[in-house]
């Protein structure tokens, strides 16, 4: 069985008392249910403060984005290394964020995929269509495109330390959440896809839902056989928020 990630997204947002005031409710009102595992990716300045915080608690620390280069010449830009270093365990890559508006290409996502590896980071992938794709019928042709390029740059195997999040686009921060069937559809692809490559790496591969995931609404997607935790945005800025996402994990 896989485990449920749920996994906080917290995009530009934060500062430092806000910050320790949303981890101390979050660690506080953890679900003890060993199934569950919580995530949280804040902005670069305050991942230190957040791995201090989270020490001993069942709170993993992340970023939300990292550079394809290992070190050197590259002025504004952070290592995989350097994320190693200050105690994060995963990375965001390919949110459709960093696609749209720093035009990230699905080869610039792979690259930075591997370099995240590579430093012993688990990488997230994010993958997901527009609503114009989605009503275009192009919404597995466009996924396939995402995946397919990681798939080719580092190969099956390299999934077995890694998670995929399914993220349509017309979902992120709308409110409009995909119906649990509709998701469910894209995960099953989404793990057929790569069980064509490798069944047992398909199989214990956890694939994140998000898009506008929240207490009311999360039951009902992690209920669905592929969906195995979310990645939230906006409800994640709040311990309630994100807490009540978990506690629909725990509950499931
Ligand atoms: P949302 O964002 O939950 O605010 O829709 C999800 C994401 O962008 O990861």
């Amino acid at each position: 069985m896989r485990n449920t990630l749920i996994a906080g997204n917290w995009k530009m947002n934060g500062a430092t008392s806000a910050n320790d005031e949303l981890v101390s409710g979050i660690i506080a009102g953890a679900p003890a249910a060993e199934n569950v595992e919580l995530l949280i990716c804040p902005p670069f300045p305050y991942l230190a403060a957040m791995v201090a915080a989270t020490a001993g608690s069942k709170v993993a620390v992340g970023a939300q984005n990292v550079s394809e280069h290992a070190g050197g010449a590259f002025t504004g830009e952070v290592a995989a290394s350097m994320l190693v270093d200050l105690g994060c365990e995963y990375v965001i890559v390919g949110h459709s964020e960093r696609r749209t508006l720093y035009g990230e290409s699905s080869r610039d996502v792979a690259a930075k995929f591997a370099s995240a590896l590579d430093a012993g980071l688990r990488p997230i992938l994010c993958v997901g269509e527009t609503l114009e794709e989605r009503q275009g019928e192009q919404t597995e042709t466009v996924i396939d495109e995402q995946l397919d390029a990681v798939i080719d740059a580092v190969g099956i195997e390299a999934f077995g330390n890694a998670v995929i999040a399914y993220e349509p686009v017309w979902a992120i921060g709308t409110g409009m959440t995909a119906t649990p069937e509709q998701a469910q559809e894209v995960h099953a692809h989404i793990r057929a896809r790569l069980a064509g490559h490798d069944p047992v790496v398909a199989e214990s591969l956890q694939i994140l839902y998000g898009g506008s995931m929240k207490g009311e609404n999360a039951a009902g997607l992690l209920a669905m056989t592929d969906i195995d935790g979310g990645l939230i945005g906006g409800a994640s800025l709040k311990a309630a928020d994100f807490l009540a996402i978990a506690e629909a994990a725990a509950q499931g």
